[in-house]
Parts: C-alpha cells; structure tokens; sequence
C-alpha cells in the first residue's frame, strides 16, 4: 500500500488500481514520477533510474536551481527557478518569499487523518506524512497522503507549520499539487459548469499551453463551477480510456489549476481559493488545508464516478444515513410557494400519507414574518398567524396519518426586515460606508464570527428541541459580495472567506451532532453547494430547482460524474414544469427521480385519480429497489447531451440485479431500430428483463444490446433486471 524504497528514497502508494510514486532526488527535493495503473513496490527503483535521476542536473550543478521549472514536483515552490505557479507562498516579516522545500523525514500512520474543523475521509487504512522544510525561512509542511487498498481515491491534503519567531503570511495554501507527464498526446479538461437550474453540465475541451482555472469567487462551491477537475489523456471516453479526477472535499471559494507547461507537461493543484486569501500564522501555528480526492481511472469516466460514488458513500457521507433508506418526501414549496396554512397543509399531508410517502417538509414561509422573500429571514420563530396552533400542529397531521415531518431553515442568511437584522445590524456580512449587494433581497450572515453561528445554533436548536422533527432541508440562496468582516483587523481581511467556510461547517457539525436523529438535506437554491465538503454533514443534497424531466436527466448525469445518485435529491414536479414550461408523462418525471433519493413536490390534491395511482406505484415500485440506489454502481449508457436519449443503469455489486432507467426526448419519423449495448453486468450471468419478458446472457446483453424502445415526446422506459438460474 504505502511503501518506502530505502535504497533510492522513494514512495510508492497504491490503492485498489492505481499507483503514485514519488522520491527523494539527490538535491532532496520531492520528484514526482508515476500516477496511473497500479505497479509493484519494486517498480519503484525502475522509475527512480528510469525517469527520475535523469530529469535533474547533478546536486552540486550551480544551475540546479533553473532546472527546477522541468522537475515535477510534489510541491510546486515560489521562486528560484520554477517558474510554474507555486503551491504554496509564504511570505515572512521582511517581504520575502521565495522558498525551497526540501526533504526532512516522513512517517507512516495507520488510518485516516482527522481534520480539524473541516470535513475529512472518515477511513483509510494508512496515511503517508511527507515534512518538508524550507531553505529560507521556518516555514514546514507536511504533506499527508490517504489511501486505502479497496478505493481509487487517493487523499490528500497539506499542513504548514510556522516552526519560527516571526510571523509568515501564507499568500497561497492549496491541498496539492501532481505533475502528469508529456505523453505525447493531447490532455483535455473536464469541468462540471453550469448556473442555477443548469448544474453540472461536462464541458470537455483540450487543455492547451498556459493555465486553466476553475474555481469559485462567490463564498461558496457554486452552481456555475462545481469543485472538480477531470483530465482526460487522449482516447478517453465513457467506458474506456485513463482520466484523472480531482475533487475539493471544501465547500468554499477554491480554485482547481492545470498548468501545461515545457511543452506537454501539467502540473495540477487546487484548494483555497487565493485571489484575496491571506492568512497569517503566528510562531508555532499551522494552518491545515482542506483535503482533495484524487482519482485515476483506467475504465474511463465511468470508472472514475463509480471509483469516487464508492468514495463518498464509504468515507465522507454520515455512516448512520448512507445506506439506510432515504425518506420518501413530499415537499410543499413548488405546491404552495409562501402562500399556505394549515388547510392547505393538511390537505396535501393527507394525500401523501394515502400514496405511501412517509414524510412532509415544510419549505420556505413557516417562520417570522416571511410571507414573501423580503422578510424574515434569521427569525427562526414559528409564524402562527399563518399556522394555527404553530409547528405542533403540523405534525400532529402528520403523526396522525403516519407520516414524518421535516423543516426548511436558511441558516447563513438574514433579511434587512426581520428582529434579527433590527437587533444586530453588523451580524451581516457588510462594509460600514459600502452600500451591500442584495441578492433575492438579503444578506449573509458573517459566520467568521463565532457569537453569530452561536446565536443561529440556539435559535434553530430550539426549534429542533421543541419540535418532533426528523428532517432538515438546509438551504443557502445567495452568494457573499462584501468579502470584509468587521471583525478582523485589516491585514487580516484575507484570512475572511475561509473563515466563514470554518464557521459554516461549525455549525453544521454542532447541528447535526446535537440532533443525531435528524436526517438533514443540504440545498443552495439547488445544486449550489453540491460538493464533497457538504456531503460531510447531508447524505443528500438538493440536485436542482429545475426538475423538468427532460433537464435533470443531463444535471443528474452531470452531477453522477463525481457524486453518488444516492446523494441526489430528485422530486417529481407539477406539469407545465414551472422553470421550463414542459409538459412530461408523470410515469417518466417518477422514472427520471426514481435514480437517486426521489420524492415529490407538487399539490397533490390537484391531481386525478389516475395520476395518484401512478404516484402511489412509484412509491412502491421504488421501495423495492432503493438498495440499487444506493448501494448500487452507476453505469451511464446514453449521454443526454449528445443524442436523442437518456439511459443509465444500476447494478448491484454481485450483479445479480440491475435497474435501468431510460428516457427518449424527441419522438421522430420512419425511424431505424438503434441498439442500446448494457454494461456492468456479468457475462456469464444469465438474466430475465422483466418488463421486456426477454432472457439472454450478461454477453449478449451487453455485446448485442437490446433495442432503444420507440416512444413518443419525453417517453420514457423503466427495466427490471435479475438473475435467472440456468
Ligand atoms: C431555494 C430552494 C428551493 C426552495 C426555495 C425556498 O430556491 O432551492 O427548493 O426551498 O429556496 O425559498
């Protein structure tokens, strides 16, 4: 797993079927070699001889320092002759920076390392704990590696440590940095961009010479650039072909960097987003970054979702929720907007409780005086001029009908009208003399501050406390603009943003320890804040605010990319759908939510007889085949952005059983018969689909395929498939 060449001071780490090699090269500075198909531990002294020694000029060469900028590194340094961007920069008392890591000593641990205040994989069987030190200054860094022998995700993050007197600056402090070699071919980039409603979409481009950045300005992970980078080496598609991924387990301002440089090679690295970042560490501090999870894949991207799917669901989701079953929701939002009371409530929670579904969230509008989405916000009191009789009365119907209740809470947010903001203006985040940018008319809370997330604990705790609640929906529906907090001196400002990442996560542990038994949902106006970092504390968050069936089938296979289908929350929505205006069969919208943690979220008293039977038949159907969900592998068959159809299946890990889910978009004339080839099952197997009453081996299944059914407009077809026995 983790092994050291004492001979040729190397490093080889290897997972399930990956390796990562590194050494010690004679000037003691971290060469990178490998990271791809897994080697053996003596393969190590190969490529020490083969393609390390010969990279750099002999120790005692005057211009080994400029040879540097063609060394891959571990650690890209500031300055002295690598000229490619630096990991790290830290900058002492007298204005200096530049920086030479070297080589000091290197432990082996069992196990994970915890992270303080930050989400962190929970497992892994050994961690590899690199301490460099710089030539310069005191400045140390530890550089922590993760691995576990059944993942192919490696983990990583670094630590740097003032082991001075005076103070260090820290300009830039990203999680990691690999070099991937010039293999003669193209490299492209993957990124998972979007907007609000459009999350996740795969955009792949070659990655040319200079930089490519992605990242986030905005407070957190955002809709527009999920925290992710993906490189392709040439060939790579879906099912085949190697790719890298690279993903932030952080939830705030990032940045993710490739850097082709000396012709072909990439140097890539990514954490804290550093525009404005600046933290200072007085003596005998350190400053701990959040980690990333690197993945090679030699199975395409396929094998990269379902290698990273097998990550978030072993090591960062909540154990006690991950493979448990998912409540069934129904949510009022898209129902009743903020215009509800108890009549109106109670109506749909006795609907819900006759189709099966076990649990009723109440969304926005329940508290203060938030009949609208300016005001209320921060008053986490029950309005009970709207809802009689308060949240008790709620979920006494629910109780009554057997159903669960859930709740909607905003926590980072405030609105100027609401006690909250009267009581404690500077509790938001704002700038004296600077007009604040309004964002669907509110303002962040400044979480930096700990007597503000104190304050939001109590309030939303004592709701929780008083309440019968089992559900939390977390919401965060603006993006943060003033980047200043009152509350810390001026050079200090950079250290702000961080910070309120550090306050949010507080919170979030506090709340979700405090009330173990609360199923909580992450949200920011959908898919948001759909990162690694989140998933920490909400095994599901809310994949989309758009759930027209024909949308969500490309944000959810976007999102699939990196993240489980088990930690996508997928309703079913009214038609027309109220983002695009579409109308779809309900039996496909159902379908369509059926591949992840699927609920609804309409009035259903509006409904007819026909289209609650259909709903109650989902709710069933979907019952019997949630352990697919989520414990299942992801395998995307037709990629909703290149074709007419949508399909992807669900296999279980004996592969014995599968779940297909497929979606054609338009309906068109005199059409050919066009094949559509499964994957992920086992050849040898002999399986039934059910629903095609057709019997044929895992080989045939997959090497013949079946034909994509014909189906009119946003038709769609759901297969059950199992094991037969010969
Ligand atoms: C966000 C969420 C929605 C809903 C509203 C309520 O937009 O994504 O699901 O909760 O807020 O204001």
């Amino acid at each position: 797993m983790i092994s050291f060449g004492k001979q040729e001071k190397s490093f080889l780490i290897s997972g399930k079927h990956y390796s990562y090699c590194m050494y010690v090269n004679a000037a003691g500075l971290l060469q990178h070699l490998y990271y791809g198909k897994k080697l053996a531990p003596a393969d190590a002294a190969y490529l020490v001889a083969a393609q390390g020694n010969n990279v750099m000029p002999e120790a005692g060469d005057p211009n080994y320092e400029m040879a540097t900028d063609r060394m891959p590194a571990e650690l890209g340094s500031f300055g002295r002759g690598d000229f490619r961007t630096a990991t790290v920069i830290a900058t002492r008392e007298d204005g200096a920076s530049m920086s030479r890591f070297r080589y000091r000593s290197h432990q082996i641990v069992k196990g994970a390392l915890p992270l303080a205040g930050m989400p962190c994989a929970r497992k892994a069987d050994e961690t590899l704990i690199l301490t460099l030190k710089d030539d310069f200054s005191d400045a140390e860094i530890d550089l922590r590696y993760s691995v576990s022998e059944g993942s192919d995700v490696l983990v990583r993050s670094l630590a740097v440590r003032n082991a001075g007197k005076g103070k260090l600056s820290l300009r830039r402090a990203f999680s990691f940095c690999t070099e991937l070699p010039d293999v003669c071919g193209t490299y492209s980039a993957l990124r998972l961009a979007g907007e609000w409603g459009q999350e996740c979409t795969p955009c792949v481009t070659p990655l040319g010479e200079g930089i490519l950045r992605v990242g986030s300005l905005r407070g957190y992970s955002s809709h527009e650039m999920n925290p992710f980078l993906g490189i392709l080496t040439e060939g790579c598609g879906e099912r085949t072909g190697e790719c890298y991924g690279f993903a932030l387990l952080y939830s705030g301002s990032y940045a993710l960097e490739a850097e082709r440089a000396n012709g072909g090679t990439v140097r890539v690295q990514g954490g804290i987003e550093d525009t404005l970042f600046c933290w200072t560490l007085g003596a005998g501090e350190t400053f701990e970054t959040p980690q990333a999870a690197l993945c090679f894949s030699a199975e395409g991207l396929g094998g990269m979702s379902r290698a990273y799917h097998d990550f978030f669901r072993e090591a960062i989701i909540p154990p006690k929720n991950v493979y448990a079953h998912r409540p069934v929701v129904i949510n009022n939002w898209e129902a009743t907007y903020f215009d509800f009371d108890n009549e109106k409530l109670f109506a749909i929670i006795d609907e819900a409780a006759k189709l099966g579904i076990d649990t009723f969230v109440l969304d926005d509008g329940w508290f203060g005086s938030r009949n609208n989405d300016r005001a209320g916000l921060g008053d986490w009191v029950v309005n009970e001029k709207k809802l009689a009789g308060g949240l008790k009365a709620v979920i006494n119907r629910c109780k009554q009908r057997g159903l669960k209740f859930g709740l909607w809470f905003e926590p980072e947010m405030v609105n100027e009208d609401s006690d909250l903001y009267r009581a404690h203006p500077d509790w938001a985040i704002c700038k004296a003399g600077v007009e604040p940018c309004r964002s669907r008319n509110q303002l962040v809370l400044d979480f930096s501050r700990k007597e503000v997330v104190d304050h939001i604990f109590e309030s939303v705790s004592k709701v929780l406390r008083e309440n019968e609640i089992s559900y939390v929906k977390w919401d965060k529906n603006r993006c943060i603009t003033e980047n200043f907090t009152a509350s810390l001196p001026a050079e200090r400002q950079g250290e702000f943003l961080h910070r309120y990442t550090l306050g949010f996560y507080d919170l979030a542990k506090r709340l979700t320890e405090a009330f173990p038994h609360v199923f909580f949902e992450g949200c920011a106006g959908g898919g948001g804040r759909f990162d690694g970092g989140a998933l920490y504390y909400f095994p599901q968050i809310w994949t989309s605010d758009d759930t027209d069936a024909l949308e969500r089938t490309k944000i959810q296979w976007g999102t699939s990319v990196v993240y489980p289908v088990s930690s996508m929350s997928c309703h079913v929505s009214i038609c027309p759908n109220h983002q695009t205006g579409r109308t779809t069969p309900l039996q496909t919208r159902g379908a369509v939510a059926s591949l992840g943690a699927t609920g609804y979220e309409l009035d259903l008293t509006k409904l007819s007889a026909e289209e609650k039977a259909e709903i109650a038949a989902q709710v069933a159907r979907y019952r019997k085949m949630d352990g697919l969900v989520l414990q299942g592998d992801l395998y995307r068959l037709a990629d909703p952005f290149r074709g007419n159809y949508f399909c992807e299946m669900l296999v279980s890990k004996d592969k014995r059983k599968a779940y297909i889910v497929g979606e054609r978009f338009r309906g068109v004339p005199n059409e050919h018969d066009r094949v559509l080839r499964l994957f992920g099952l086992d050849e040898e197997k002999l399986y039934h689909i059910r629903e095609l009453s057709l019997t044929a081996s895992g080989k045939a299944l997959m090497g013949a395929g079946v034909f994509y059914p014909r189906l009119s407009d946003c038709g769609s077809w759901v297969w059950h498939i199992e094991e037969v026995k010969r």
